[in-house]
């Protein structure tokens, strides 16, 4: 047998300072439904996600919340189940979740740390400049104007102090080299390009890598220096090597490390397109394969952010029009890539359109002809047609291209076209003629090949609204939907004569306004 390859991909590590909201959905439903769509190919998927819980901004947190110094565990782990059970919530189906809290990880920075200090990549210096604690992010003179931060508008912290730098500068050289050698290390492509320019004209700022515990000791201690906490983003990014195992289990980390995909928002591309590669370079292990940074959510053109305040809470969204309502209309929507706006009236849209009256109805027209003509039961019929198993064939292939070019738009828009081509084959058949003048073979042929489009549809959406699939697959009469494989998109004629359709409520009751 085939050996599976493996596919290990990853969601960035939510700051635990709020609940999370529809941007981390967002990466959360992406990333599930790629590693879906890698399971029913057969491969071997590890999708890891977790919680960022370190840092500066996460001590103010817990200090507003009422805890104190030293306590900050404990608000972490208040915080941490309303991430978890999102996921849960949102049919997140991830096989690993990762807290930077965990000793594993703890000591994984350590080590990394420790080798880059003894390789003299890490020096003593004075830092003198600005820091962003929203963004935990350092800034220079040079990039700042004021006292606000470039990026999110906020008051900056001064600060002047002994500090530790990783010396970044020396690999730039081999980071672009690498970006220019290997052209899906970063995409979109307009994203490369823009990393790429940056580092073509500007000389890389070495990295400061350490908070002097003066102001806070919410951290993991430099191995080096007990007077310092490691800087959160070198210990964030680490969990993406210490999850699968680089100190606990070396067979589990060989086969899945590099990663394969590490998907995150534009916003931490620098983070994870510069910083993290050079940092596993210059440790001796080899970079990730690829970094996809999709757009963001907006509402009124700003970003939709914890700290402003204008958030779209899932559960509002959820609880109104149900889990894959909310999963298409993220993927559906806007190209995965560019930024979208937010609006509820464009998910009601969708709904009514898409779900309710595309889907949905072909679903209940086709199982009602079922029980109104063949008893409920998969009728007799021919070898379906050359044409329809090359349209299949088609389907098949453009789903692969699409969604291997993380293109979920585009592969929706394919499963929709085939969709609609079924609405339409109805209203020109009329099988409610055949009926009529009792031409019962041609209206088995036909009502077999809707059940066919049926199976075959639902397959194709697993991946996107997998709750959805299997009801679908349920009213079809189907088994097996927990082996169903991709590949058997293609398994045309794969309903059993006489298989007995078990018709129920509407999938998605159409939305009154
Ligand atoms: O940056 N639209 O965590 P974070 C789309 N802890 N996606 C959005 C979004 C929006 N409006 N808002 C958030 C951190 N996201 C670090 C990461 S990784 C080693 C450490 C998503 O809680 C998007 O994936 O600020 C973005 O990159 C991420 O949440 C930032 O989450
Ligand atoms: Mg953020």
């Amino acid at each position: 047998m085939k050996t599976k390859s493996k596919f290990y991909i990853t969601t960035p590590l939510y700051y635990v300072n709020a609940s999370p909201h529809i941007g981390h959905s967002y990466t959360q439903i992406a990333v599930d439904t790629i590693s879906r769509f890698h399971r029913i190919l057969g491969d071997d998927v590890f999708f890891m996600t977790g919680t960022d819980e370190h840092g500066e901004k996460i001590e103010k947190a817990a200090l507003e919340d009422g805890f104190k110094e030293g306590e900050e565990k404990r608000f972490t782990d208040k915080i941490v189940p309303n991430f978890k059970r999102l996921w849960k919530d949102l049919n997140i189906e991830y096989d690993f979740f990762i807290r930077t809290t965990d000793s594993y990880h703890e000591k994984t920075v350590k080590y990394i740390l420790d080798i880059l200090h003894k390789n003299k990549d890490i020096y003593k210096g004075e830092y003198d400049g600005w820091f962003c604690v929203p963004c935990e992010t350092f800034w220079t003179h040079t990039q700042v104007a004021g006292d606000i931060c470039p990026d999110c508008k906020r008051p900056l912290d001064k600060i002047k102090e002994a500090n530790y730098f990783f010396k970044m500068s020396k690999y730039q050289k081999w980071l672009i080299a690498h970006i220019e050698k290997n052209p899906n290390f970063i995409m979109p492509d307009y994203r490369k390009n823009e990393v790429l320019s940056f580092l073509k004209n500007h000389r890389l700022n070495d990295l400061c890598v350490s908070r002097s515990k003066s102001r806070f000791k919410w951290g993991i201690e430099l191995p080096f220096d007990k007077e310092y906490v490691t800087y959160v983003w070198v210990d964030a990014l680490i969990n993406y090597v210490s999850g699968p195992g680089l100190l606990r289990d070396k067979g589990k980390f060989e086969r899945y490390w590099p990663a394969d995909l590490h998907i995150i928002g534009k916003d931490i591309l620098r983070h994870h397109a510069v910083y993290w590669p050079i940092l596993l370079y210059a440790a001796g292990i080899e970079p990730p394969r690829a970094i996809f940074a999709h757009g963001w959510w907006t509402t009124k053109g700003e970003k939709i952010s914890k700290s402003k305040r204008n958030i779209v809470d899932p559960y509002y969204i959820i609880e109104k029009y149900g889990v894959d309502a909310y999963r298409y209309f993220l993927l559906r929507d806007i190209p995965f890539g560019l930024d979208g706006n937010f609006s509820e009236e464009a998910v009601v849209n969708r709904f009514n359109s898409d779900l309710a009256n595309d889907l949905g109805n072909l679903l209940n027209r086709t199982l009602t002809m079922v029980e109104k003509y063949f008893g409920g039961k998969a009728p007799e019929h021919r070898e379906q047609s050359t044409e329809y198993r090359k349209k299949v064939e088609m389907l098949a292939g453009k789903i692969r291209e699409s969604m291997a070019a993380l293109n979920f738009s585009d592969t929706l828009n394919a499963i929709w076209e085939f969709i609609n081509r079924a609405n339409k084959s109805i209203e020109e058949t009329a099988p409610w003629k055949l009926a009529k003048e009792k031409k019962t073979t041609e209206l088995a042929q036909f009502i077999y090949g809707l059940l066919d489009i049926l199976r075959i549809v639902a397959i194709s959406i697993y991946p996107f609204m997998p709750g959805s699939a299997e009801n679908m697959w349920g009213q079809l009469g189907l088994k097996g939907f927990k082996n169903i494989k991709f590949k058997d998109v293609r398994d045309v004629g794969a309903i059993a004569l006489g298989t007995r359709i078990k018709k129920s409520a509407p999938l998605f009751p159409r939305i009154k306004r």
